[in-house]
């Protein structure tokens, strides 16, 4: 490593400690306090994740690195504070509570700060960086790797709040994208240390768009993709802090979808099922996927499915899917 990534290596380090610091003991981070225990999150679960507090000064920061003996420049470089147009500079992250977002070496390369009410953003993060790119890291991942190997399945949220609840109440196979799409990086990155993840984003439009982007690239990298199913309303975080860890396991991560059960539950938002041209072309869209699975088992189960559902008989289904496999080899 460069002497340039050490400092501001060590920087993260010292304000992962500081903010932590003020957030746990201080009247100064009490904001902060009061805020995490609202929503529930315990002191283990404050220290083992680091959790912080930024007070809501300027150049708070700046000045506890400058004493440390950092330059400006560095500072700036790092996302840390930043720089306007007439050179005045200003602490990134103010009053806000800190995530620092480790690496898979578990050294904090980088902050996610969450707003304490309705201000915008919501989430303040470091910019992209030499050490930082949210295309390559997955929140948690150095904590939660033991734990993914021992279950050989991993569970994918979206942000840190929902890794939170679940480590809190026993789910530690957890990994989050930080809100971001899952990129081809990462995936491969999960295929590499299992066999099985199950995608767990939000209950919401934007959760189910980006469910259904991410469970295509696991499965093209080779991952067995399971996706949960959350009400419209609902993340993991509030499902867990309303009912709890054994109810999430239970009714939610073991009764997640397999990707064609999510795939045909998916696709109809796209088609009015009341009128028959649209069915019979969500029909014929939800043959082609079945024709990739390999497994004759697998196919002819979700065929049977289709064939009660819409009343088709599964000789005219066979007949079908035979087509489109002949044209995908
Ligand atoms: N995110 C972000 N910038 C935003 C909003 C979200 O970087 N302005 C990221 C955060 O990492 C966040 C994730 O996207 O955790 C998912 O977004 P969302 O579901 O909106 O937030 P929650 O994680 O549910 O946040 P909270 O529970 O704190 O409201
Ligand atoms: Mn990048
Ligand atoms: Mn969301
Ligand atoms: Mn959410
Ligand atoms: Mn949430």
């Amino acid at each position: 490593l460069s002497q340039e990534t050490q400092d501001i290596l060590s920087a993260h380090e010292w304000l992962t400690k500081l903010y932590h610091h003020l957030l746990r003991f201080t009247k100064d981070g009490k904001e902060g306090y009061s805020y995490l225990k609202n929503r529930g999150v315990n002191d283990e679960a404050i220290d083992e994740f680091q959790l912080g507090f930024a007070p809501n000064v300027k150049n708070f920061t700046a000045e506890f690195l400058h004493k440390k003996g950092y330059h400006q420049q560095l500072l700036v470089k790092a996302g840390l504070i930043t720089q306007q147009d007439d050179n005045q500079v200003s602490d990134r992250f103010r009053g806000r509570v800190i995530f620092p977002i480790r690496n898979h070496l578990g050294k904090t390369v980088a902050f996610g700060g969450r707003a304490l009410g309705d201000q915008k953003p919501k989430y303040m993060n470091s910019p992209e960086s030499e050490l930082f790119h949210k295309g390559k890291i997955l929140y948690n991942f150095d904590l939660a790797k033991k734990h993914i190997r021992k279950k050989n399945a991993a569970i994918l949220f979206e942000g840190q709040m929902d890794i939170i609840a679940a480590y809190q109440a026993g789910i530690k196979n957890v990994i989050a994208t930080l809100g971001t799409a899952l990129t081809e990086y990462q995936a491969k990155l999960l295929n590499r240390y299992v066999d099985t993840v199950v995608i767990c984003y939000d209950g919401d439009r934007a959760g189910l768009d980006a469910a259904y982007k991410a469970a295509v690239l696991l499965r093209d990298v080779g991952c067995e993709v399971k996706i949960a199913h959350l009400q419209h309303n609902m993340d993991p975080d509030n499902f867990i802090e309303k009912y709890g860890g054994e109810k999430f396991e239970n009714e939610v991560i073991k009764a997640s979808d397999t990707f064609i059960s999510f795939y045909m539950r998916y696709l109809m938002k796209d088609y009015n099922m009341n009128n028959e041209g649209d069915r019979l072309h969500y029909i014929e869209e939800v043959l082609k996927q079945l024709a990739m699975i390999d497994s004759s088992i697998e196919r002819e189960y979700y065929l049977k499915e289709l064939s009660n559902e819409y009343n088709i008989s599964m000789d005219t289904l066979s007949n079908e899917i035979s087509g489109y496999r002949e044209k995908f080899g």
